[in-house]
């Protein structure tokens, strides 16, 4: 039976490569986005490539949009197989410096509100449509800058791109990855943080060494899991990063 995936933020960067990566291994792969003309152009772009993927609105801090979106699924297909959270927002003012003292309260509301409350609200409501499949695989796109560790280490590349609300919601997605694989431990449902590296996107800027293509691979990886496959990871290409 074919499976069915359904990738947050697939009208462009990392989250269009990954639909289009996984259609191409005869997936059905359902393009959430927000703005409905960019949705129908990227279905109608990888429809071209005789891509078998359908538009499906979907702001990820809108709960309406988060309910029909699972009655869409619930009533066409009966079950999920992939869920992949991909979409997000960069609102800090820069990449650059420490910005915990200044920064507003209201960037932090807004940026939680769609990378860690949308994420969270919308896995909830399609739970019971993952656990129908034999196979479920949720990936949360996260980030290098959601890590402790990474934050605390000198010699890190990251250590001085310290924006805060971007990074604590990437840390608040980590910690959602763990609870919600220790959760499913006991089931065919695997849940993995994945990072994608540092990317040619709106988020990463066209100073960063990685295409969008390549940086769907780590994500795509663990969409693609069989059932020997680990649970509760975070990774980037394979190699563990630390939390
Ligand atoms: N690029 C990097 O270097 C990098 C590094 C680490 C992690 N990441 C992560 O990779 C993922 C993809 O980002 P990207 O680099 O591909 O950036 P991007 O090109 O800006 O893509 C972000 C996607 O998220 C969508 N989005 C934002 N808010 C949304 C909402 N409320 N509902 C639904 N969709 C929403 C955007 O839609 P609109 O077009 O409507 O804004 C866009 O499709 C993100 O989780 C990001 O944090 C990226």
């Amino acid at each position: 039976m074919t499976k069915i995936a359904l990738v947050t933020g697939a009208n462009k960067g990392i989250g269009f490569e990954t639909a289009k990566k996984l259609a191409q291994q005869n997936i059905k792969v359902l393009l959430g986005a927000r703005n409905e003309n960019e949705g129908k152009r990227a279905e109608e772009t990888l429809r071209s490539l005789s891509l078998d993927v359908t538009y499906i609105k979907l702001d990820v801090s809108c709960s309406a949009d988060i309910e029909n979106v699972r009655n869409l699924i619930e009533n066409n297909y009966g079950s999920l197989d992939i869920l992949i959270n991909n979409a997000a927002v960069f609102l800090d003012s820069s990449w650059f410096g420490n910005n915990i003292e200044t920064v507003p309260i209201q960037t932090l509301r807004n940026t939680f509100d769609i990378n860690y409350f949308g994420t969270v609200e919308l896995t909830q409501s399609l739970l019971p449509l993952i656990k129908k499949s034999k196979a479920g695989r949720i990936v949360n796109i996260s980030s290098v800058s959601g890590s402790f560790a990474a934050h605390l280490d000198e010699s890190h590349w990251i250590y001085t791109l310290k924006p805060y609300a971007y990074s604590a919601s990437k840390t608040a997605l980590n910690q959602f990855t763990v609870f919600l694989a220790n959760a499913l431990r006991e089931t065919n449902i695997k849940v993995n943080a994945a990072s994608p590296g540092w990317v040619q996107t709106s988020i990463g800027s066209e100073q960063a060494p990685l295409t969008p293509e390549e940086g769907a691979k780590t994500g795509v990886s663990l969409a693609l899991l069989d059932e020997d496959g680990p649970t509760g990871t975070f990774s980037q290409a394979g190699e563990p990063l630390p939390w």
